[in-house]
């Protein structure tokens, strides 16, 4: 299959960083960016920052992502958000598992599965982030973590919704460390997700499935790693804080 005929789809993860008015105004700065992209381009913003961020990116084409949600639907939950609520303000993306929030907020491949099927229910896309720590990857076991994380996440899972899923292959070691994978290894594991899509669903889903890589991805090394044949598109963190770098890393997207 043609790569060219999946989604290619960048997305920028803010993590904790910007207050509601500084959204407000950054996405003024991003939204011509999606607008002259090749590809998708999202901002996954904090929760506070969504309802500015949505307002400033009215008319254009940049799409508004949260960066977690809870997995039931509403109730005594203090502290926590649902894919309704995210859903009705009109957010379309939301990253589920990312490592920093297994690692820091005790999230499972059992949380991330009810997050990605609460999600999927509430009409929103997934960005489902999977990836080895360090210890793995030097351990060999990358492939057994990666093919593990991703099939509990989509356990019940119907392929017709795999269309509104992006997989994020985030090897831990490369978040905000500076330190990339090298393109053959992110092409690698991506190709290591796209087989177990194939093995759970068919070939056709998931040649059709995007799959990104994240982890230090900045303008220097995008257009390489996206050049891959299993890498289709990136999660950008500290890179897609200032407009200019990641304005670079939409046009390598072309
Ligand atoms: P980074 O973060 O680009 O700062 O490494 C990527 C991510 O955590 O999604």
């Amino acid at each position: 299959m043609n790569k060219n005929l999946r989604k290619t789809v960048i997305a920028g993860n803010w993590k904790m960083n910007k207050t509601p008015s500084e959204a407000l105004e950054f996405v003024k700065e991003l939204a011509p960016i999606a607008d002259n992209a090749d590809c998708d381009v999202v901002a996954c913003v904090p929760y506070v920052c969504l309802q500015n961020a949505l307002a400033s990116a009215a008319g254009s084409k940049l799409k508004i992502g949260a960066q977690n949600l809870h997995w039931e639907a509403k109730g005594a939950y203090t502290g926590e958000i649902s894919a309704d609520m995210l859903k009705d303000l009109g957010v379309e993306y939301v990253i589920i598992g990312h490592s920093e929030r297994r690692q820091y907020f005790a999230e499972t491949d059992v949380t991330v599965n009810k997050k990605v099927v609460s999600a999927l229910a509430a009409g929103l896309k997934p960005i489902l982030c999977v990836g080895e720590l360090l210890a793995e990857r030097e351990q060999g076991i990358t492939a057994e973590i990666v093919r593990m994380q991703t099939k509990v996440a989509l356990i019940g899972v119907e392929k017709e919704s795999l269309k509104d899923i992006i997989i994020a292959y985030e090897p831990v070691w490369a978040i905000g460390t500076g330190k990339t994978a090298t393109s053959d290894q992110a092409d690698e594991v991506c190709g290591i997700i796209r087989d177990v899509i194939a093995e759970l669903y068919d070939k056709d889903a998931a040649e059709g499935t995007t799959i990104q890589y994240g982890g230090s991805m900045n303008a220097g090394n995008a257009k390489e790693l996206l050049s891959k044949y299993h890498v289709d598109g990136g999660l950008i963190g500290g890179a897609s804080l200032k407009s200019a770098d990641f304005g670079i890393i939409v046009d390598a997207a072309k």
